[in-house]
């Protein structure tokens, strides 16, 4: 009479259906879609380029994995286990080695954060490598483990499914390679839930399946999609000597507010001792595992009555778990309406599970049972990094493509942490940030403001790549920063202020040797003063030395310019537009169109230098005072004052490279804005 429940599955049911279930969260980009129904339906291998297409029994679309996961090869299962009777999400798998890290993980996104969902994984090994040896890996959902992947056989498919809340607003599927075999996956499915469904799924637990039963069905149909509107898979389960079948063709409604929803195809059968005074019974052994040594069951009988019952007839019955009454009276099925027997708390502590369904004492007919499942409770408590640093971390890697194998949760669990970043654990706030470095990882284009975003960074190294653009202010605000390096890159521009500051208080280490184009204009171009160490003498000394080597060297010239300018033209004039002495930035009133401009510098004809904000030309005024004409570019981030600021100085610098032929930008360079004392202001150049 007794069975266990999983072996005589496996002895009917031509594909061992193995189903289990946890939870959790996870973060992340990529371009994932549910379909209308709020389904994913990935078909894994598929080539990205292939087209989608509609699967022939439950008319969902199926799409490649290919946007949703950025590692795996794709592969064929081995042609000898594919028959014409076989899915086609089937026939291809996504495989993990090689180049893969340890964990690689697919995000499933547009979902809503807080909602329940189902979610399931599906193997079929295939022999797709052809070294014919099954694998065994874990899977994650977000920062928690779900379940041991065994594939016992190539023949056999074998999939996991987990009810749980979903944090985020996706949820990333991690294979683990624990040493056992390369992991691989056929397909991966996401059903959304209304979250009044398995109320025992919560926040910090989640369901992993063990079996979903349908009884009184012997056809061996999966009743999924559409008779099942969530897509749980109903696996047939065969008839046993000594039970019955009963069925009606009736509609079997779900009562209001149901918690399981159980669809009527399912419920429409159900089965009954042949001996109406036996009980009906069944069992499932605990499975334990190292990550769950002692796993909580919970176990959901549904029931309906199928037949009407004349009057005076009872059927009426005790369910008892390991011999404990589970409900404390008689339990009678409700005629065409479902209702469901089930433990709102796991149960736990034994090697093995019965379950019978005895008549009472009153019943004049025997027990029904027309559906089951069970499964084992995970804790779903696993802390995700910080949202903001996951978010500013994704769009970095977004940005830079870094290729890291930056996948799952950045910190989290701690030996998966992302390479090359630096996490902190505290007890009381969830693990956090605390040090990037990306030195050589091939960047390029700008400074991300996202940095920025990282908000307990201690260390920055970004030296060694391709990054242009200036440096924003913005990482002056990482008030916990201490070394920024930004070493042998292509950046321009000055160092902002706010950072100077911090060098120059002591709180920064910056590194920005090695940027060609840095520092060429604007007002900080000194080296960080940390500490008046030996080389800051060199680094500050010499400079200075040159630099009044030359400031002497361009007042002797300009003087002696000035006197035989006053009776040779062009010299004259450039003086005579000049206001002399002023520390604070005053601007002369001459302004010009731009028509004017494109005068003046011949259709900005020839460029004699290039800045933080632009290019520099050459020009000539009416008068044949020569000028450079600065061209303030609409991308630049710099602000409209410290165009001004730059103007000023590159007046002066342009008649010093007038006098002393000196390009601009080496003027720039070599004074920087030590000219202070001698700041004389001729135009104000404006633009449209
Ligand atoms: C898999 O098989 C399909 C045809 O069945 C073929 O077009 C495709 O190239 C194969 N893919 C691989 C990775 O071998
Ligand atoms: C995988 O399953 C096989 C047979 O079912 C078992 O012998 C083996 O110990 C399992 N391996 C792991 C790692 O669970
Ligand atoms: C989830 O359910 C378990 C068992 O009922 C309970 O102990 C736990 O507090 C619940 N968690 C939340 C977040 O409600
Ligand atoms: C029916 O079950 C009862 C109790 O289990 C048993 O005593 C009886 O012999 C059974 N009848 C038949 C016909 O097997
Ligand atoms: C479950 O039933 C089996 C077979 O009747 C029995 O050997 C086992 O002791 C029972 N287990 C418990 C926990 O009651
Ligand atoms: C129900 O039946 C089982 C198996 O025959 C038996 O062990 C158990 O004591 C019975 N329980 C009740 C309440 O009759
Ligand atoms: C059986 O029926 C009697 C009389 O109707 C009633 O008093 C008793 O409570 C019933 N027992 C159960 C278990 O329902
Ligand atoms: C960053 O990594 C490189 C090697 O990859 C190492 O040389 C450098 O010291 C690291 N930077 C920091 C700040 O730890
Ligand atoms: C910078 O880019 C050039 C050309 O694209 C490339 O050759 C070089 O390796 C890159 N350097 C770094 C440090 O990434
Ligand atoms: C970097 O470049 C992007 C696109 O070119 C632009 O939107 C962004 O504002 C730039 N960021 C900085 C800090 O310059």
């Amino acid at each position: 009479m007794e069975g266990q429940l999983r072996r005589a599955m496996a002895a009917r049911w031509p594909l061992l259906l193995l189903l289990g279930i946890a939870g959790g969260g996870g973060v992340l980009q990529v371009h994932g879609q549910v379909d209308n129904l709020g389904f994913i339906n990935l078909d894994c291998g598929l080539p990205e380029s292939a087209a989608g297409y509609v699967d022939g029994v439950t008319k969902l679309r199926f799409t490649s994995d290919g946007g949703f996961i950025d590692a795996g090869t794709n592969y064929n299962m081995s042609s000898e286990y594919i028959t014409p009777t076989m899915g086609r999400s089937w026939h291809n798998v996504r495989s993990f080695g090689g180049g893969a890290g340890t964990r690689s993980c697919y995000t499933l996104q547009s979902l809503v954060a807080g909602l329940k969902y189902l979610i399931r994984a599906k193997f079929w090994y295939g022999n797709y490598d052809g070294l014919d040896r099954a694998p065994v890996f874990d899977l994650h959902v977000g920062v928690n483990y779900w379940t041991t992947v065994n594939i016992s056989n190539a023949n056999t498919p074998v999939i996991y499914e987990i009810i749980a809340v979903v944090p985020g607003e996706s949820v990333q599927v991690c294979l683990v390679n624990t040493g056992s075999g390369t992991p691989f996956i056929s397909a991966l499915d996401l059903r959304p839930l209304k979250n009044g469904l398995y109320p025992m799924a919560n926040a910090t637990q989640g369901l992993v399946l063990l079996s979903r039963a349908n009884f009184g069905r012997d056809d061996g149909v999966v009743l999924r999609y559409p008779d099942d509107p969530h897509d749980r898979f109903w696996i047939p389960m065969s008839k046993r000597a000594e039970w019955t079948e009963v069925s009606t063709a009736k509609k079997v409604q779900n009562i209001d507010d149901d918690s399981f929803d159980a669809p009527s195809a399912v419920m429409q059968t159900a089965i009954t001792p042949v001996n109406s005074s036996s009980p009906v019974v069944f069992s499932w052994d605990a499975e334990p595992s190292a990550n769950n040594p002692d796993p909580g069951y919970i176990c959901i009988l549904h029931f309906s009555e199928l037949q009407p019952l004349p009057v005076n007839a009872v059927r009426q019955f005790y369910v008892t778990l390991n011999g404990q009454l589970w409900l404390g009276k008689g339990f009678t099925p409700q005629y065409l309406y479902t209702n469901a027997v089930f433990s709102s708390f796991p149960n736990n502590g034994h090697h093995q599970y019965n379950v019978s369904l005895n008549a009472t004492a009153n019943s004049t007919l025997p027990p029904i049972l027309n559906a089951l499942e069970i499964f084992s409770v995970l804790p779903t408590t696993g802390i995700t990094t910080a949202t903001q640093d996951v978010s500013a971390i994704a769009a970095i890697r977004g940005k830079y493509q870094v290729k890291k194998n930056w996948m799952g949760d950045p910190c989290v669990p701690k030996n998966f942490a992302w390479k090359g970043l630096g996490c902190s654990y505290a007890v009381s706030s969830p693990p956090s940030v605390t040090g990037l470095n990306l030195s050589s990882s091939g960047l390029s284009g700008n400074l991300s403001s996202s940095f920025a975003g990282l908000k307990g960074l201690q260390y920055l190294d970004l030296s060694r790549n391709n990054l242009t653009g200036s440096i924003p202010d913005t990482f002056s605000q990482l008030s916990s920063l201490t070394l920024l390096d930004l070493t042998d890159n292509l950046l321009s521009g000055s160092i902002p202020p706010g950072l100077v500051k911090r060098t120059q208080d002591g709180s920064l280490t910056l590194r920005y040797g090695n940027n060609p184009n840095l520092c060429s204009s604007g007002n900080y171009c000194q080296p960080p003063q940390k500490k008046r160490g030996s080389m800051v003498a060199v680094y500050v000394v010499v400079p200075i030395v040159a630099v009044l080597v030359i400031l002497l060297l361009s007042v002797l010239i300009c003087m002696r310019r000035r006197r035989q300018g006053r009776t040779s033209g062009n010299i004259k004039q450039l003086d005579e537009v000049s206001i002399m002495g002023h520390n604070s930035l005053r601007l002369d009133n001459r302004r010009f169109t731009y028509s004017e401009l494109e005068a003046i510098t011949n259709g900005f004809e020839r460029v004699i230098g290039k800045g933080g904000f632009g290019k520099v030309y050459h020009g000539s005024l009416e008068n044949g005072t020569q000028v450079a004409v600065k061209l303030r570019s609409e991308s630049s981030d710099q602000g409209e004052q410290e165009f001004l600021a730059e103007v000023r100085i590159n007046v002066i610098c342009s008649r010093l490279s007038i006098l002393m032929r000196f390009s601009l930008v080496m003027c720039m360079d070599l004074f920087g804005f030590r000219l202070r004392p001698w700041q004389k202001f001729t135009t104000r150049i404006l633009f449209p």
